[in-house]
């Protein structure tokens, strides 16, 4: 874990935040500071800021911020070691490792290998003996054979160690089964394959790595799906199922979906841009994930009430990104005996053909029009208590939108839904246009109003316990990471003088850095504190400090954090102890005179 500082020094000088933070977000200058769109949360107007002078990012909107490694961290998903080397490899530098941090990143190297073995062997069972009954429930399914490679599908056969067996032949511990989530320990402490007896669906990351695998079983026995669980390769927040396919698609958009087999079909009728998020709802870091890739997403999920739901909250975490949202709505099935029946990709596919998808596709609805469909569905609209009840959910709705052009456009739609005049239903929208503006106007002012709120910790385990004093003691952070030929050769203040701990041990290591000649800076905190503390650190750095009348600042931040810091009845010890002595000898004086 320890580089050398010189050697982390070294690098944080090498690699500037701007041009590192500039190759993933796109920053335009304002001030002192750029500004661009968060690459950590869905945003339209650019919070997220980077400081040249002080080396750090920060993000307004969702409050993370740090030094060039922390954002490294985030971005790629790194743990501070790994994104310490990835920017030692990016400036061309070479890293001095210490043994226990090569052993890490070869255990990480071997559990990749291992999944990508495991991937291998199920994938040759296919062909062989062992294989046949995945095979026919391939044909079933009709899934062609070049399909099933492309995907690297597998077989994992009806037994309990086969996996294990083969793997432990080629060297690989109990342990690192374990740890791949590929075999599971018994009662009796005893291995057995996870994976029996199912059709293997490798799970590749953008990077070509196998992370994990998704199975399914061959019956209708349960649980019909098998995936890892999350391990030290694999978290499954943050990657899609048949993005490293799609990643290279010729189509103009990607197309998200619930299944794992909805993609398979999907990609071999033509439609190699469709990722699945494999049954769980769709994340930020999906979405951050998505947007290298494209700017347009559909989302085509399944048409029952749960597929709605699941499509609802896509589109709460897409609202106001930079992606361009359409929805695609499956058509319902008609059996024979007239009964409804939900459809997905797949089946609709494999009824209708890749024609009738590419209809639907090219046909498929705003984001916009989807939820104003649901929200019709709501009232009887020949009704005219239910029509207003509608307009005004419905301007509710059109009114959160950020462009006036969309507004205006939708809100004619709407009109034209209730039957009432179009003018009537823009007059709506702009008052709760104007009532929503209001509301964060006000939720502004309060923000401003009452600093201390604002100062607080976003973390509640970070929360300080003495505003007053906090305050202080950021000032006092800011002014030594901005002159640190303000401050005396002796630390005015210790550690232990802070009310906040963390801001504490932020200044106890600026400090060690001052007394050992190495720049004060954020980046001498990052490998120190974690990427919660580092955010709210840039915080505090991101604030205004002036250092015109930066020693009578310094002084007037010393008086308050040893102020605050004298215990309740608001003596200090040392001082009471005098004043007590003073106290005896003045009384004594008095009674004397
Ligand atoms: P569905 O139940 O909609 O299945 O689950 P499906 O994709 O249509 O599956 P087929 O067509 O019967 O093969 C959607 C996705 O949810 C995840 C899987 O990723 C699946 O593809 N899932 C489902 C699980 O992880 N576990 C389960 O038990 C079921
Ligand atoms: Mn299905």
């Amino acid at each position: 874990m320890a580089f050398p500082q010189s050697f982390l020094d070294e690098l944080t000088a090498r690699c500037d935040i701007v041009d590192v933070v500039g190759s993933y977000v796109q920053l335009k200058r304002k001030g002192a500071n750029l500004f661009g769109l968060c690459p950590f949360h869905s945003e339209k107007s650019g919070s997220f800021s980077v400081s040249p002078d002080k080396q750090i990012y920060y993000c307004f909107g969702c409050k993370k911020g740090g030094g060039v490694v922390n954002f490294i961290m985030e971005e790629e998903n790194l743990t501070f070691p790994d994104a310490v080397r990835f920017l030692a490899k990016r400036a061309g530098m070479e890293v001095p490792e210490e043994e226990g941090d090569r052993e890490a990143g070869r255990r990480r190297a071997r559990l990749l290998q291992l999944n990508r073995d495991a991937a291998m062997f199920y994938h040759q069972l296919l062909w062989q003996a062992d294989g046949q009954a995945v095979r026919d429930y391939l044909d079933r399914r009709q899934i062609r054979k070049a399909t099933a490679v492309n995907f690297g599908m597998g077989a994992s056969p009806d037994a309990w160690d086969t996996l294990l067996t083969a793997m432990t032949k080629k060297g690989y511990t109990k342990s690192e089964l374990l740890t791949a989530g590929l075999a599971v320990q018994g009662k009796n402490g005893g291995l057995y394959d996870k994976f029996r007896n199912r059709l293997m669906l490798p799970v590749v990351d953008t990077r070509g790595d196998v992370v994990a695998f998704g199975s399914r079983v061959l019956d209708k026995s349960e649980p019909k799906y098998m995936n890892s669980s999350e391990t030290p390769v694999y978290s499954k927040r943050r990657v899609l199922y048949g993005l490293n396919l799609a990643k290279k698609t010729k189509r103009p958009n990607i197309i998200l979906c619930e299944g794992n087999l909805d993609i398979v079909t999907l990609h071999q009728a033509g439609f190699d841009n469709a990722v699945a998020s494999m049954g769980t709802a769709l994340t930020v870091e999906q979405t951050r994930l998505l947007s290298r890739f494209t700017k347009e997403l559909v989302l085509c999920y399944d048409n029952d009430n749960a597929g709605k739901i699941a499509t609802e909250r896509a589109l709460q975490i897409l609202n106001n990104s930079e992606f361009s949202v359409k929805v695609l709505q499956l058509p319902q099935r008609r059996t024979e005996s007239g009964a409804l029946v939900k459809q997905d990709a797949d089946d609709f596919i494999k009824l209708q053909g890749a024609a009738a998808f590419e209809q639907l596709l090219s046909g498929s609805e705003h984001g916009v029009e989807f939820r104003m469909a649901q929200i019709a569905g709501k009232y009887d609209l020949a009704d005219d208590q239910a029509r207003v009840a509608y307009s005004e959910e419905i301007s509710g709705l059109l009114a959160s939108l950020s462009s006036a052009v969309e507004r205006e456009i939708y809100s004619v739609r709407a009109a034209e839904a209730a039957k009432i005049a179009p003018e009537a239903m823009k007059l709506e929208v702009q008052r709760a246009f104007k009532q929503q503006r209001a509301r964060e106007k006000r939720a502004e002012l309060r923000k401003d109003l009452n600093p201390a709120a604002q100062l607080q910790p976003k973390e509640r385990t970070l929360r300080y316990e003495n505003i007053r004093s906090a305050r202080a003691e950021e000032g006092i952070l800011r002014l030594l990471l901005l002159d640190e030929g303000l401050f005396p050769p002796t630390p005015p203040l210790e550690e232990t003088d802070f009310s906040s701990p963390l801001l504490g041990r932020a200044f106890g290591l600026l400090w060690q850095a001052k007394e050992a000649g190495r720049p004060v800076t954020l980046a001498a905190l990052t490998g120190t504190l974690s990427p919660e503390e580092m955010s709210h650190i840039a915080a505090v750095c991101q604030q205004p400090e002036s250092t015109q009348n930066g020693g009578r600042a310094m002084a007037d931040y010393i008086r308050v954090i040893r102020e605050e810091g004298t215990p309740e009845d608001g003596r200090d010890p040392l001082l009471a102890a005098t004043e007590k002595y003073k106290d005896k000898k003045g009384t004594g004086g008095k009674q004397h005179g």
